[in-house]
């Protein structure tokens, strides 16, 4: 495999914009084929069947395409189906789980951590099972958030109402002590700031998306595909539905003018 080819990047939908954003800001000569399932958002309501047979099927189309390496740029979709991807793809595959879960225990000092995510995500137990294989003395308190990706869709970061949700959410978590708090999902990095102002300043967010971006780096030096040629790639986007909005939500996200509406092509699954 070339170390010129593209990265394969997905998410159940625009979330996952969050982490190309990190990803093009550390790997600048990487070129990206993203896929944004927006069709069949949101997969955090969705069962482990479902989960992973979207998955394999975005997986599978990005391989198609000539990728060398895969970031499952959904926390849904790396609770549920990472494995059976790394199983079955001839390619490198990364999710943000691991990356957030290790930054999160490197980030609490009191050993308590708060988890917010879908409900996916939060029933597959994968923080606290990650969390508590690093530490078995670690204390897990989690919250699936389902009205936050909604929230996120509509724009709605700063707002009275926004503010109320997030602390109907988390108090139960702050109420635990927690020191530190992963974003378990990839829309709620947007609500970063207004979750800070919540919780107060004594608590560290983690952001996975960030975490994953510095990680994926080490896995293409490890496996000789990093890109060290000097480029300025153009990266392509695919959906099931929507380009236009999709392209207006990820440019306020990349800076606008990123993404043209009519680069973004529809690819929609059997
Ligand atoms: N992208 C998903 C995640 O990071 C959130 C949206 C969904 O439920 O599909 O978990």
């Amino acid at each position: 495999m070339s170390s010129q080819a593209p990265i394969g990047v997905f998410d159940s939908g625009i979330g996952g914009i969050t982490v190309v954003k990190e990803l093009i800001s550390r790997l600048p000569n990487e070129k990206i084929i993203y896929y944004g399932d927006t069709a069949r958002v949101p997969y955090g309501n969705k069962s482990a069947n479902t989960i992973v047979t979207y998955s394999r099927q975005i997986a599978h189309f990005l391989i198609d395409q000539g990728v060398k390496a895969i970031v499952i740029a959904c926390n849904t979709a790396s609770a549920i189906a990472l494995e059976v991807l790394r199983r079955e793809l001839p390619v490198p595959v990364i999710g943000v789980v691991v990356p957030g879960a290790r930054a999160a225990a490197q980030a609490s000092k009191n050993k308590k951590i708060g988890v917010i995510a879908t409900r996916a995500t939060i029933n597959s137990c994968i923080y606290e099972a990650y969390l508590q294989k690093t530490n078995p003395d670690t204390e897990v308190y989690k919250q699936a958030c389902p009205l936050f990706v909604p929230l996120v869709e509509e724009g709605w970061i700063h707002d009275d109402i926004t503010k109320q949700i997030i602390h109907r959410y988390i108090d139960g978590l702050l109420a635990k002590g927690i020191d530190s708090l992963v974003l378990g999902c990839t829309h709620y990095p947007l609500l970063a700031e207004t979750i800070a102002e919540v919780v107060g300043k004594g608590i560290t967010l983690v952001n996975p998306a960030y975490e994953c971006a510095k990680d994926f780096k080490l896995v293409l030096e490890e496996n000789e595909l990093l890109n060290d040629v000097s480029s300025q790639p153009v990266h392509e986007f695919f959906v099931s539905d929507g380009p236009v909005p999709f392209a207006k939500f990820a440019n306020s996200i990349l800076g606008e003018g990123t993404i043209l509406p009519e680069n973004v092509l529809i690819k929609c699954f059997e």
